[in-house]
């Protein structure tokens, strides 16, 4: 729907913009820091390691001051936790703790909430070769113990704790490890499970209020065919609202439930697991947006023969994304792309924020959104790129809209304040508002430039999201 008036952001909207610990920190193996599964996952050819970052862990201060310049009011980034806990579950690393203490001071003197991730993607290394990672039980202890380290050093000046990124992400792209789907959805339960248990002891221990941290997006039907239509409604259970209703209502979605004990691969329940689902409240829900989704119906004999030639040409993608009897994930045509292949829908994201404020009326966060592409540094210093605030304000517009239909928005914090590493595509693939001048293996100074997105968003955020001019 339109509206002739638009509201306002709310006056405490948070400003700001996201990180994660081993995208941007460098300094891998330093001041006790031990490495993790992202440290030592295959890099893909032509694309730098972790292991320098853009070295925010000795420039956080040069960091933090360009976000207070753009007005910030809140910086998410996240906590390594083989920095705090070298052994995965053994001794507390004082230089880890220490170095989160001086981040987390700077940003309150520079005036920015810390929004703070316990786990982006970082499992000590130590874990996974102790225990195969999450396939285990004993990872769920770890994580807690680690979690509680965290309340107990910065529960009194952390008002927003995230519990683990985009877990959802994690197991179905990641799955394939734990060697089996019954494996995947109980390396999942372990998952879910933990998450509880830190929930349940940040109330016990501090003020800060805590959610979760998925990636979450509208699932639209390819077509108006009622198998697409009950295919999107299936595949929202498993990518969203698997993460989400155990997180907020502590119960699995009914029917992905009777669907994967049809199979015989529910994951194994033990006592008082479904009580910690239960009893663990987040105050908020957070999300990462980068467009939406969209599938069709595939039959079980349809999709097996998908599966058996994507693994044939080593298809990994279209592997991962079908689930025979159930649906697979398609391209739509009518979503705009980055170069790099991510939806671009503003809409989508209106529309997951309608979806989930209906669903589950907990505040909404949204801690990733954002546009990945190539800069070109010209001779002046200057980087000109309108894409990405073309990008941003149409986003936010739709979080605008988003507010106007009801939705409680607590704030946006798009991907990413400066240049890191990404994922996969290494740190050319850029998403910051400040570029970092270093190459896939040439490091050079590292030294920090203004696009013009960063001059705009600071102008957008300095006006509470009125100006979003030119
Ligand atoms: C999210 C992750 O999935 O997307 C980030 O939480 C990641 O860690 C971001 O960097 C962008 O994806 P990519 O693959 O381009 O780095």
């Amino acid at each position: 729907m339109d509206y002739k008036t638009l509201k306002p952001f709310p006056k405490d909207f948070l400003w700001g913009a996201s990180s994660s610990a081993y995208q941007c920190e460098g300094a891998y193996l330093e001041d006790g820091k031990t490495l993790s599964v992202s440290d030592t996952a295959p890099i893909p050819e032509g694309t730098t390691n972790f292991n320098e970052g853009i070295d925010h862990y000795h420039r956080f201060k040069e960091d933090i001051d360009l976000m207070a310049e753009m007005h910030f009011n809140e910086f998410r980034f996240s906590i390594a936790w083989p920095r705090i806990i070298p052994s995965g579950d053994g001794e507390v690393n004082p230089k880890g703790v220490a170095h989160y203490h001086e981040v987390i001071d700077y940003c309150h003197e520079k005036g920015i909430e810390p929004v703070v991730t316990l786990y982006h993607f970082d499992l000590p290394q130590v874990l996974q070769d102790k225990y195969g990672g999450w396939a285990d039980r004993r990872c769920i202890d770890a994580f807690v113990n680690y979690c509680k380290v965290c309340f107990k050093e910065y529960g009194s000046k952390v008002k927003y704790f995230l519990t683990i990124n985009e877990q959802n992400m994690m197991v179905l792209y990641q799955g394939a490890q734990y060697g089996s789907p019954k494996g995947v959805w109980q390396a999942n339960h372990h998952m879910l499970v933990a998450q509880a248990k830190a929930m349940i002891e940040c109330h016990k221990m501090c003020k800060a209020k805590i959610g979760p941290a998925p990636n979450i997006t509208a699932i639209y039907p390819a077509t108006s065919a009622p198998m697409d239509n009950l295919a999107a409604m299936d595949f929202d259970q498993l990518r969203n609202r698997l993460f989400l209703d155990t997180a907020a209502f502590g119960k699995y979605p009914e029917a992905l439930w009777n669907w994967w004990k049809d199979q015989g691969i529910e994951p194994t329940i033990e006592d008082g697991d479904m009580e910690a689902l239960k009893d663990a409240k987040p105050d908020f829900l957070a999300f990462n947006y980068y467009g939406a989704g969209c599938v069709k119906y595939v039959s079980k004999e349809e999709g097996e023969k998908i599966l058996k030639e994507a693994n044939e040409k080593k298809d990994f993608m279209t592997g991962l994304m079908t689930y025979p009897g159930m649906c697979m994930a398609v391209n739509n045509p009518l979503q705009e792309q980055t170069a790099y292949g991510m939806g671009v829908d503003p809409t989508g994201l209106r529309i997951t924020l309608r979806q989930l404020w209906e669903r589950y009326h907990l505040p909404l966060l949204i801690t990733e959104n954002g546009c990945g592409v190539k800069d070109t540094l010209e001779a002046d210093g200057k980087i000109h790129d309108p894409y990405r605030i073309d990008y941003l304000r149409r986003h936010i517009i739709a979080c605008r809209e988003a507010i106007t239909d009801g939705v409680d928005l607590m704030g946006y914090s798009p991907w990413s304040a400066f240049d890191l590493i990404s994922t996969h595509q290494g740190v050319t693939k850029r998403y910051g508002m400040i570029y970092v001048d270093r190459d896939e293996f040439d490091l050079k100074e590292m030294k920090r430039y203004r696009k013009d997105s960063f001059y705009w968003y600071g102008k957008c955020i300095a006006s509470n999201g009125e100006d979003l001019d030119d």
